[in-house]
């Protein structure tokens, strides 16, 4: 793992990038006023809604909201981590990636690096072998796969005998200690080494960025196991990775949904058909990991499972980890296939267009998490319904805030014939439960309104940071009583600490925090108070203001109305307020 990267590196980065060259150089762009647009590179259209402003920095797309900075449009567009597209975007400026490498991650980098090597060799090795075994070409041919497609995943085979790495990769102490951290060498009771895979077709394992870091192993013939795996080391950690997940993105560009199956052979063989987006989870039950990791590179999960008990019970724990996971904009599936069947006999009885028409018709989330609470309880009975309603309300916890959560909860309701407030007073969000104890006690409030106010001054300050030196954002903005202003103080002290900060910049440093989206639709905000560039410093300036006393009126009422007491100071400041 890289060490940090400094985040004054970052803005420089950002600083010294035009997202207008970037993106033009992989989506032509034409200009259109004072920005810049194209047909969106994100979702199908015909007629352009992708913009690119150059005075922001910023790109957004009306059709399907994509929006971001120079480092977010490098991030989805060429499906890299973020740590790599700053690598990328550092290379076309010539510019080293500095890493503030503690001396732990040093260390881990330099145990990690024989790993690396040593199983890029093994798996050369292997595919070298593939081309010399008649036998295993036969059977990957019997079982319908082209060489191109052997090529592509770098199928390769382990030879019989105990020592074909040992012999041929085993050259020095290091080389050998190396072949044991992966795995691929095992050393027995009498301190004899031997090749871990033999006799097997060998199923490459890559990292997100292509790197080799472990293999499956599948028998020829009958026998136990089928499948053999690397075992968990320094650089393979089975629930965090997807088998198929790289090939994928190096397959396409744009990937509208991923299928998620059980198997190796199942990746390959759909991959063989035409259906190249497919990943396994790698013989364990679909980890959050691996959702998230999926949801970063595609909105669509189709889940894939045996229609037998077993695949049942998978796909429920598929379901109850993407609950977790599922944010407004992603969407999850289930698809059962008949009895008997895998996606790779499937895909090969009936092909490419019935295995996409299957995926088509998948069942939605809901469907699936409704159909299965309604069968394991019985509706017509007042007890079932509860039951019904507090399994559901297990899950449904499990929930980040969102639309499709105020959904499923108004479908419960429906159901159980309970009210939507009585059930979501049942329910804690997990953002709720996860948000850490503040230890300044706010007031609490029915429901904090949604001040637009707030929304075109955060608008305002982001996309013009020179403003914060203009007007500071009052400190009590910090803890202050209305949604916003505590954000609204956030960005003043960012700017603050960077007084030369762009505004693609400072949208970065909130990449990964809670207020990540909010800030990157509101980077694109265009209101009058945002167009009016002659009197910006006045307008904002006016704006938080008013923003400062309607907070502090908002907070006297509440603790009038509540009868609770005002400092001495609170209530001079009162006096003045009422005055003003
Ligand atoms: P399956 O038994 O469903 O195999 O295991 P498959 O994918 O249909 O394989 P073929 O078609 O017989 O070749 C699904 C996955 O479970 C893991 C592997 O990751 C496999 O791809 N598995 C299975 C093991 O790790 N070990 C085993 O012995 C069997
Ligand atoms: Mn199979």
């Amino acid at each position: 793992m890289a060490g940090l990267i400094p985040q004054n590196f970052i803005d420089d980065l950002i600083s010294r990038s035009d997202i207008v060259e970037v993106i033009n150089a992989r989506v032509p762009l034409k200009r259109k006023g004072k920005e810049y647009t194209a047909c969106c590179p994100f979702h199908n259209e015909k007629t352009p809604s992708f913009t690119v402003s150059e005075s922001k920095q910023f790109y957004y797309c009306f059709g399907c909201h994509a929006k971001g900075n120079v480092i977010g449009f490098l991030m989805d567009y060429e499906h890299l981590s973020y740590v790599d597209a700053i690598e990328s975007l550092a290379a076309d400026q010539h510019l080293d990636v500095p890493h503030e490498e503690d001396s732990r991650s040093h260390q881990q980098r330099q145990e990690k690096q024989p790993l690396y090597d040593i199983l890029k060799q093994a798996s050369d090795l292997f595919q070298q072998q593939l081309k010399t075994s008649q036998r295993a070409i036969d059977y990957l041919k019997q079982r319908g796969l082209s060489g191109e497609i052997a090529r592509q995943f770098k199928i390769g085979y382990a030879p019989e005998g105990w020592d074909f790495l040992v012999s041929h990769l085993g050259k020095s102490k290091d080389h050998l200690q190396a072949l044991q951290k992966t795995g691929l060498v095992v050393i027995n009771d009498n301190n004899k080494t031997y090749d871990r895979f033999r006799d097997r077709i060998i199923f490459p394992i890559t990292d997100q960025r292509g790197r080799i870091i472990g293999f499956g192993g599948r028998i020829l013939d009958q026998g136990e196991p089928k499948y053999l795996n690397s075992p968990e080391n320094a650089v393979f950690h089975k629930g965090y990775e997807l088998y198929g997940l790289y090939e994928t993105k190096q397959a396409l560009r744009k990937i509208d949904r991923i299928i998620v199956v059980e198997g190796y052979m199942d990746v390959v063989a759909l991959a063989q058909h035409g259906i190249n987006y497919a990943v396994a989870s790698l013989g364990t039950a679909t980890t959050t990991e691996q959702i998230q990791k999926t949801f970063r590179t595609t909105h669509e999960i189709i889940f894939c499972y045996d229609g037998d008990n077993a695949g049942k019970k998978a796909a429920w724990r598929a379901l109850e980890n993407t609950l977790s996971v599922i944010r407004d904009g992603m969407v999850a599936k289930f698809l059962f296939l008949p009895e008997k069947e895998d996606p790779d006999t499937m895909v090969r009885k009936e092909g490419k267009d019935a295995f996409e028409q299957r995926i088509k018709n998948a069942t939605t989330l809901s469907e699936f998490l409704f159909e299965n609470l309604k069968a394991e309880s019985d509706i017509s009975s007042k007890e079932g319904k509860a039951l019904l309603a507090s399994k559901a309300n297990k899950l449904i916890q499990k929930m980040h805030n969102s639309l499709f959560k105020d959904l499923l909860i108004e479908e419960l309701s429906s159901l159980v014939g309970l009210s939507q407030q009585h059930l979501e007073s049942r329910i804690s969000s997990a953002d709720e439960a996860n948000r850490p104890v503040s230890k300044t006690i706010k007031p609490v409030r029915g429901q904090l309104v949604q001040n637009n106010k707030t929304r075109i001054a955060i608008a305002l300050l982001l996309q013009n940071p020179s403003l914060a030196s203009h007007y500071k954002v009052p400190n009590n903005f910090q803890n202050a009583f209305t949604k916003g202003l505590p954000l609204l103080y956030e960005l003043q002290k960012t700017i603050d600490s960077n007084p030369e900060i762009s505004p693609a910049a400072l949208l970065e440093r909130f990449r990964d925090s809670e207020h990540e989206k909010a800030l990157n639709i509101l980077s694109m905000l265009q209101t009058p108070e945002t167009d009016n560039t002659d009197n910006i410093k006045e307008v904002y300036k006016n704006l938080i203001e008013r923003l400062h006393y309607d907070d502090r009126d908002e907070y006297f009422n509440y603790k009038i109305n509540n009868n609770e007491q005002l400092t001495a100071e609170e209530q001079k400041e009162y006096l003045e307020l009422c005055t003003k």
